[in-house]
């Protein structure tokens, strides 16, 4: 039995805001299991990360069923944390876990099949050892299934009691318009798109942020700070104990070029000029925009996490640090 009690001022920290027109409210920045929750890292320091994330308001904590390393572990590991220290505190948080990607072995683990989606929630609230999830993803567009088919599961996932509300993931604009349009005749309104927006791929702007305005639902980016490349840890080689040190299969030593360490200096020029470091000028960048609920944000550490969230203090950009960042962009 854990010892754990929250900080009694964790709601009195930061604000929370709608998703879209929804009535969810998630706070600014919320918390991804995806890469440091699985076996790589001990349990007492994911538990530190997710207890601390609570603490100071993050009520929202984002999973999916491939999330580890390996798949299936960052669902086990937060079932056991969740157990000993969040047991009574579900009504506070929303969780959310995605199926679309690569889950298991054999013909019905991966894709966008009513197969998959419906036992693949199954498994995932096993692992959670919770009810029903909060939010309910489906990760990817699959082109070999009727959009018809996926939407009509994740209506059914809702109306079986197992999720509260739909998400999509990694879907176009275009293909966003069209699944929100069938889950709204189904009666299970899309929630939340979460889609890769920071401030190396801005591909969002043009594509999503108009189908967006148009549904009118809410919006999650991952990856906010480019896994790590959007903040000081590569400015001096690389650490050991960081992702690309660490041999992830999702960020390479070769994406660190000279070119992008040039846009980092100059990136982190203006983030010193305005008294905030580069991670939370990137974050702070990200919640400009009003179609933006909440930036998903991963930590391996307490002090990352700390750090993150000290963004808040300061989200206001001036029109002329806004035209340098698009220049040094461009
Ligand atoms: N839907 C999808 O397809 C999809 C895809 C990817 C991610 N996601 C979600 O988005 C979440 C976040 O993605 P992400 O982990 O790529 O996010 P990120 O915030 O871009 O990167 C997190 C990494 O950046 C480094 N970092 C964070 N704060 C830092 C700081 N203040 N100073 C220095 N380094 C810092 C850490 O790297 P080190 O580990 O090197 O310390 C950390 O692990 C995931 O957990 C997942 O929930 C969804």
């Amino acid at each position: 039995m854990s010892s754990y009690s929250p900080d009694p001022k964790r709601y009195s920290q930061i604000p929370y805001r709608h998703c879209g027109k929804n009535g969810l409210k998630l706070p600014p920045l919320s918390l991804g299991l995806w890469q440091n929750f699985g076996e790589l890292n001990p349990l007492p320091q994911q538990t530190e990360i997710l207890t601390a994330a609570f603490d100071a308001g993050i009520t929202h904590f984002d999973l999916a069923n491939n999330y580890g390393p390996p798949a299936d572990a960052a669902e086990k590991n937060f079932g056991k944390i969740f157990q000993e220290n969040f047991n009574s505190f579900r009504h506070e948080l929303v969780i959310s876990t995605k199926a679309g990607y690569y889950g298991w072995e054999g013909p019905y683990g991966d894709g966008g099949s009513r197969k998959y989606l419906l036992s693949s929630i199954e498994r995932s609230l096993r692992h959670l050892q919770i009810d029903y999830v909060d939010i309910f993803y489906h990760h990817r567009p699959d082109p070999d299934t009727p959009l018809e088919e996926t939407m009509q599961a994740l209506d059914q996932i809702v109306r079986q009691g197992k999720a509260l509300y739909i998400g999509l993931s990694n879907y176009s604009g275009e293909q966003t318009v069209e699944a929100a349009s069938l889950l709204k005749s189904l009666g299970t309104p899309c929630l939340i798109h979460q889609p890769v927006y920071n401030m190396l791929n801005r591909k969002l702007e043009s594509d999503l942020i108009p189908a967006l305005r148009e549904t009118q639902i809410g919006c999650i980016p991952f990856s906010p700070l480019a896994q790590g490349l959007l903040t000081n840890r590569y400015l001096k080689g690389i650490p050991e104990d960081s992702r690309v040190g660490r041999g992830s299969l999702f960020l390479k030593q070769n994406q660190i070029t000279p070119k992008l360490l040039e846009t980092v200096h100059k990136l982190d020029k203006i983030a010193n000029n305005r008294e905030q470091s580069l991670a939370q000028m990137a974050l702070a960048w990200i919640l400009r925009l009003p179609e933006i609920t909440s930036v998903l944000i991963g930590a391996s550490s307490v002090q990352q996490l700390h750090q993150n969230i000290d963004c808040l203090k300061n989200l206001k950009f001036s029109e002329a640090e806004l035209k340098e960042i698009d220049q040094i962009l461009d």
